[in-house]
Parts: C-alpha cells; sequence; structure tokens
C-alpha cells in the first residue's frame, strides 16, 4: 500500500518529507523517493527502507520549501530504483507520485510511444506524467485534470512542476488523500497518521475531486467541472504521542497493552446505565429505520469479519434480527436479495479497504440502509454510508489488528443491547450487560499484569510447526482470530475451527506436530469443548487451554492454562482475544519477524 506526502511552505521541505514518509512506513513499501522544487525539479529515489534513501539524500541534499515524496508497494513492475517514485516526464520538469492502479495503462503508454515520448519504468504511474506532459498548456492544475480525464482506474496522486514553484496539484479517485492545514504550510498525505505531528486540522478529498495546495491557502474542485467545493475542515481526535511507539518495542504491543483505555474510550459517553440503554449519537438520525430492519448483513475483511462473527451471537442474542455475516470480497458477488427492512453493517478499522467499500457500495445502490462501524475518522467508508459508529481506538500502527478489534467488539455489545432495548431486552438485562461491560477495561489490566507468563509459554511452543486453534459460540471466531496473528505475524501454519467440526474431518490432519489452542470458558458448553480437547490431545500433541480463573476443568487435559478472568459468555471474546494476541506477538518477536510490518501484507488493502 503506497504512501503519499506532499508539503509547501516556508520550511525547507527534505525534512518534512522524511518524518512524513516515515509514518507512513507502517503501509508496508519496497522502495522510496523525494522530489522538490527549487530553481527547478530535483528527484532523488532508492529502493529498500527510507533509511537507503536518507543515505543519498546525504550525498545530495535537495533543497526547496515544496515537495513530494513517496513509499511504493509494487504492483505493476519490480521494486527497483527506475520503479520508484517520482516519476517523471520526457523532460524532467513534471513529478508525479501515485496510489492506485491505472487499468488501462498499457493503452496509454502504447499511444503516448507512439507519439514519441519515452519511458524510463514499468510502471503504470509513468504513464500520468506523460499524459500531464502532453495535456500541460500553462496551467498545471487544467493539465492533471484534463490528463485524468483519459485515466481508468483508482488513483490518489501529488503532481509538481518546474516553472510552478509552491504548487502541488492532488487528485483522487479510490485512494485516499487527505490535506493538512497549517499556518502558511499546507499538507498532503495518504493518511492523517502522516499529518498530526504538523496539524490536526485537516480535509479529505473525496472521489473524483481535484486540489491545489500552496503556502497561503488551498483549493478543492470537482474533476470534470471543476466546480469549486467548500468542504468542512475536521479536527483530528488524535495526539501526536498516538502515533509513537511510547517506549514500547513495537506498535503491536502498544496496542495490544492500550485496551483498556481503548475500550474506556469506546465507551465513554455511550451507556446510559439507569436506563440500561446505549447511546450511540452517530446511529440516532436513522433509528427509525433501524427499528423497521428485520435483517442485518455484516461486511467486513479479515480481522473485522471476525469481529462481526462476534457480533452474530450478539445481536441474536439480544434482538430478533436475522444475521448474516458475509466477507465483503464473497458479498459483492451474491445476487443480493437485500429486502426492505435490510440494514447493512461495514465493520472496518481503516474505513478504506477496497472489498468493503465495493460491498457498501452494492448495497447502496440495491437501497440498503447502509451502516459503518469505523475507527480512521473521515475515511471513505465512514462517509459513504449512511450512518455509523466511530471506534475512537486512535490510529492503529502495527499491520495486525488488536485494539481495533476489541474496540469493533465492545461497540457491537452496545448496538446489539440498544437495537435490544428497541425490542424484547428488558432494562434489566441490558442494565446487567452494559455493567459487566464497563467492568472489562480492569479484567484486561489484571489480564496484561500476567504479560510475561504469556511470553514464557511462548518461548515453551516457538518451535511448533501446526496450531489449531478451537472454540464454540462467542468462542468460535476468537479461534479464527488467533490462528490469523500467528499466521500474519509469526508466519506460521494455525488454522481456526469450530470445535464441533473435529469429527468432520480436521481430526484426520491431527498428529503430534500439531498444538492444540482450545477456548473452553466456564459454562455450559465447556463439556463439548473438554471432550473434543480429549479427543485431539489423543491423537495430537501438546495443548494449550485458555480457561475461566479457578476453573480447573482444563487442567486434566491441557499441558498449560491460560486463565482469563470470569465474565458473561457474551463478553468473553473482549478477554479471551488478548492471551492469544500477545502469544501470536511473542512467538514472532522470538522468531526474528518484523512484527509491525509483516511480510507481504498492508495496514489498509485499498486495491483488490
Ligand atoms: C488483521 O490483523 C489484518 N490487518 C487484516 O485482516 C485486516 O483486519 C483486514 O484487512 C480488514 O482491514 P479493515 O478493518 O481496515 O477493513
Amino acid at each position: 500500500m503506497c504512501g503519499i506526502f506532499g508539503y509547501v511552505g516556508l520550511r525547507s521541505a527534505t525534512p518534512v518529507l522524511l518524518e512524513g514518509l516515515r509514518q507512513l512506513e507502517y503501509r508496508g513499501y519496497d522502495s522510496a523517493g523525494i522530489a522538490t522544487l527549487d530553481g527547478g525539479l530535483q528527484v532523488v529515489r532508492s529502493v529498500g527502507k527510507i533509511a537507503a534513501l536518507e543515505r543519498r539524500l546525504r550525498d545530495r541534499p535537495l533543497d526547496g520549501s515544496c515537495g513530494i515524496a513517496h513509499t511504493r508497494w509494487a504492483t505493476h513492475g519490480a521494486p527497483t530504483e527506475a520503479n520508484a517514485h517520482p516519476h517523471t516526464d520526457c523532460r524532467g520538469e513534471i513529478a508525479v507520485i501515485h496510489n492506485g492502479i491505472i487499468e488501462n495503462h498499457a493503452a496509454l503508454r502504447r499511444e503516448l510511444e507512439a507519439r514519441g515520448h519515452r519511458f524510463r519504468s514499468e510502471t503504470d504511474t509513468e504513464v500520468l506524467a506523460h499524459l500531464i506532459e502532453e495535456s500541460y498548456e500553462g496551467d498545471l492544475e487544467q493539465a492533471v485534470e484534463r490528463a485524468l480525464g483519459r485515466v481508468r482506474g483508482a488513483f490518489g496522486i501529488a503532481v509538481m512542476r518546474d516553472g510552478e514553484p509552491g504548487r502541488i496539484v492532488l487528485a483522487r479517485r479510490g485512494s485516499p488523500l487527505v490535506i493538512g492545514i497549517g499556518v502558511n504550510e499546507h499538507f498532503a498525505a495518504s493518511d492523517v497518521t502522516a499529518l498530526v505531528r504538523h496539524t490536526r486540522q485537516v480535509l479529505h478529498l473525496e472521489d473524483d475531486e481535484i486540489a491545489v495546495i500552496e503556502p497561503g491557502g488551498f483549493r478543492i474542485a470537482r474533476l470534470g467541472d471543476g466546480a469549486e467545493i467548500d468542504r468542512e475542515v475536521e479536527t483530528v481526535d488524535w495526539e501526536v504521542g498516538d502515533v509513537d511507539r511510547g517506549g514500547y518495542p513495537h506498535y503491536m504491543l502498544k496496542e495490544i497493552c492500550e485496551q483498556p483505555e481503548t475500550i474506556r474510550n469506546a465507551l465513554r459517553g455511550r451507556i446510559v446505565l439507569d436506563e440500561g440503554i446505549p447511546k450511540l449519537g452517530g446511529l440516532e438520525a436513522v433509528m427509525d429505520e433501524i427499528r423497521r430492519c428485520r435483517h442485518v448483513a455484516i461486511v467486513s475483511c479479515g480481522t473485522s469479519y471476525y469481529a462481526g462473527l462476534v457480533a452474530r451471537y450478539l445481536f441474536e442474542e439480544f434482538t430478533d434480527l436475522t444475521v448474516e455475516v458475509e466477507l465483503a470480497s464473497e458479498f459483492r458477488y451474491r445476487r443480493l436479495n437485500l429486502t426492505d427492512g435490510t440494514m447493512v453493517l461495514a465493520i472496518s478499522q481503516s474505513g478504506e479497504t477496497a472489498d468493503t467499500l465495493a460491498a457498501v457500495r452494492e448495497a447502496k445502490r440495491k437501497g440498503a440502509l447502509c451502516l459503518g462501524l469505523v475507527n480512521a475518522v473521515g475515511s471513505t467508508i465512514a462517509r459513504e454510508t449512511h450512518a455509523g459508529v466511530y471506534l475512537h481506538a486512535g490510529p492503529e500502527i502495527g499491520v495486525a489488528s488488536t485494539k481495533a478489534f476489541t474496540s469493533q467488539v465492545a461497540i457491537l455489545t452496545l448496538m446489539a443491547v440498544l437495537f435490544g432495548r428497541h425490542g424484547r431486552l428488558s432494562l434489566h438485562e441490558g442494565r446487567r450487560v452494559l455493567t459487566e461491560l464497563m467492568r472489562i477495561p480492569e479484567l484486561l489490566e489484571r489480564l496484561l499484569e500476567r504479560r510475561d507468563e504469556i511470553a514464557a509459554l511462548a518461548q515453551r511452543y516457538a518451535d511448533c510447526e501446526h496450531f489449531l486453534y478451537i472454540g464454540r459460540k462467542f468462542s468460535y471466531p476468537i479461534a479464527l482470530e488467533g490462528a490469523l496473528k500467528i499466521k500474519e505475524i509469526a508466519y506460521v501454519h494455525a488454522e481456526g475451527y469450530a470445535a464441533g467440526e473435529m469429527k468432520h474431518g480436521p481430526l484426520a490432519l491431527i498428529d503430534p506436530s500439531y498444538t492444540c489452542v482450545a477456548l473452553c470458558p466456564a459454562g455450559d458448553l465447556q463439556e463439548k469443548t473438554l471432550s473434543n480437547m480429549q479427543e485431539l490431545k489423543a491423537r495430537g500433541g501438546r495443548m494449550i487451554a485458555v480457561a475461566t480463573e479457578g476453573d480447573g476443568a482444563a487442567a486434566a487435559i491441557a499441558d498449560d492454562v491460560v486463565e482469563v478472568p470470569a465474565t458473561l459468555e457474551c463478553l468473553s471474546p473482549l478477554l479471551e482475544v488478548v492471551p492469544l494476541q500477545l502469544f501470536a506477538y511473542e512467538l514472532a518477536v522470538r522468531k526474528g519477524r518484523d512484527v509491525d510490518k509483516p511480510r507481504n501484507l498492508a495496514k489498509s488493502v485499498t486495491v483488490e
């Protein structure tokens, strides 16, 4: 997932641009580059990490107070210096950085080459530089507008031209772009995380919009007809410190340990205990429509999908809604019978996941009420859904989602109780769930005090080849999430399964190379899970049980037991998931993995 950063103002651009790129590193990249305007266009690019670009810049410092910078996640063309952004036109007067994919780049390249343009890279992006070159008649913004009229696909771009100092042109279709507003200086970035060091006043570009930023101001217009747009400035509710590691070795560990606070933030001001009812301001305008709904379809990807699976049990527990949870990448291909009375709930930390956004757009096309549960304020899904709720979890930098997941589950619990209290859920029952939900942060703090125990467990199991995570009902999605964490940051094979599925096939897989992690909280389903554990223990390798504090049932079967505080069954996911997050983290660290930026993954998957 590429990163874009632009600066125009009174300061030297290079250090500001490099700092911006460092804030975008978590998105994953394989090369980087920078361009500044100072009596001419200067470009420096390098393969590898930003440190390599900094070394190049020490040999060849760039002056100028206007510049653009980019971290590239290769899509077209290998990660080489020639393919790194910025890309320039034939005369080296125009520089372009781009996030997205130009779908008709091959045809455009052939046309341009036939007209004499010389390409120096294999990328789709370079096509833009030559198109703008051809369209330029003295005004860069108009040239960009004309060039983009030829383009199909997704883009977030920043463009500069020699001869137009102090001007950066931005345009967006499908790939996020945010403008940061300073005093006599302005910024552009792929996401807010890179801006909060400089300003918390931001503007999000929407699809098919073009903008110009200069030291003294900015302008936004609609692509196509150039109609001026008066966009409301938003204030970011994150602090600079939120994007620092805060003394932790990794963002992921910081974010795991932040969860008591982030769940408090998720609940703050949203519970009216006397009436046993949550208060979700973002849904108030559509509550009448929600009341009339009989069905809810939850769409999301990855960890957010597992939050959706928890929500299915929550909504069925407290409401009469029929619930469908579907991977966004599958939802969009189904023959949607979104009858009147169906709401679609999109869950997305980034609010930019392409598959989830496409599912939302498809659902809106079919007339469904679309709600969003999003962390990134002002993100595309947040803006394109009819209503929604923000997580208020602060920026989640680690690619592996942790605090966003527990905030999602906490707010989904609020949603389920809210919808239930507009239906069959009694005041007493609502108050009982909400009272216990408000205890979760302190229970999590107790759990996190035993971090060293989990670290020791990871040491003992560091050599495992395969993991099998099992759980029932509320613990089943947590088994899936626990397995995903092992896969995505420790790069070890792990399967998550419904415990009741063992006899339907997976048991054949089990041999001593498998370590089983069984979620077996006290309750009326525990007995069944204990018998699954015995079946597995008889055939497999070692076994770890995640059990309720003081409940000794699992100790007779498991080699190791991780205890979590007792709570209501419907709230157990919020506690069970944390030891699994820590276990995966500690395992990955022991294996020397790049925990915050695991290989092949990006924090926000804005391409399909
Ligand atoms: C989870 O750890 C991964 N980072 C990934 O599965 C993520 O949950 C998924 O890509 C969805 O992202 P979103 O919540 O931003 O839409």
